[in-house]
């Protein structure tokens, strides 16, 4: 059986997702400003990218910004759009390099423009890359993908291109944002926090879920791989006896 950092490769997830939280606060414990959180936050992205790619996960999720997150005050929001952009600009050419295919999900449309350009690009020129696909959730909540997806159905059926009876499990994904996607089957939430925040609230109908009080910005390699072996370990039932 293959291994890797102990790990059954057979065993580990196709589909991880991050609810990556607790940049505010691990800022707050050292009295600097939450946006010192969020750029000490994006070098574990680079750790989870990473890990996740040389381990054959096919497809990693992570939760950057909610359709919730709008509500912060105005400079912290301009600061993660633009730590944003900074990341993609960054990172581009190393991303390139581990083959990862970025996308993103979510209410992308609502982005300032240099974000929503400068992520365009970046899915553009990652496009045929075979590796690690990379979702990023921004302007992403799980009610407002629903809520979009039933309008694109409800003008498909009024202009009698679907029936109500074509309506089922596989149409509804089709017309989600992670359309062609496997669900999510691990989810992690650092933080301490025990909840969703509207995080792939259908495709995470039986995800198993792993939370650690463990801050983002301190979230390590190390605890990642413990998550995943935590999870080979996992009995799923899927509702049978
Ligand atoms: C997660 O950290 C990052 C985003 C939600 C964008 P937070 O900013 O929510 O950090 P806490 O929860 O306030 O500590
Ligand atoms: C969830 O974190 C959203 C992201 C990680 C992007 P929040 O910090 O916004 O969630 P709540 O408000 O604690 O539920
Ligand atoms: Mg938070």
């Amino acid at each position: 059986m293959a291994q890797k950092y102990g790990l059954d490769i057979a065993k580990l997830p196709v589909h991880v997702g991050m609810i990556m939280d607790g940049n505010g606060r691990w800022a707050k414990k050292r009295n600097l400003p939450r946006i010192a959180g969020h750029r000490e936050g994006a070098k574990t992205v680079r750790m989870a990218v990473k890990t996740s790619g040389e381990l054959g996960i096919k497809v990693l999720t992570l939760y950057a910004f909610s359709t919730e997150n709008w509500k912060r005050p105005k400079e912290e929001v301009n600061f993660l759009m633009n730590l944003l952009v900074e990341y993609l600009v960054k990172e581009i050419d190393e991303l390139q390099q581990e083959n990862v295919r970025i996308r993103s999900i979510g209410n992308v449309s609502d982005l300032p423009k240099k974000a929503l350009e400068t992520l365009k690009n970046a899915e553009k020129k990652t496009a045929n890359n075979k590796g690690l696909q990379l979702n990023l959730a921004l302007s992403y909540g799980g009610r407002d993908e629903i809520v979009r997806s039933f309008r694109k159905i409800a003008y498909k059926v009024k202009d009698g291109l679907i029936s109500p009876e074509d309506i089922d499990h596989d149409l509804i994904n089709e017309y989600l944002d992670t359309k062609n996607q496997p669900d999510p089957d691990l989810i992690i939430r650092t933080s301490g926090e025990m909840r969703l925040s509207n995080f792939l609230l259908w495709q995470g109908a039986y995800s198993e879920l792993w939370f650690t009080d463990t801050l983002w910005p301190d979230f390590s390699k190390e605890e990642y791989l413990q998550a995943l072996e935590n999870f080979t370990k996992r009995q799923r039932r899927f509702g049978k006896a």
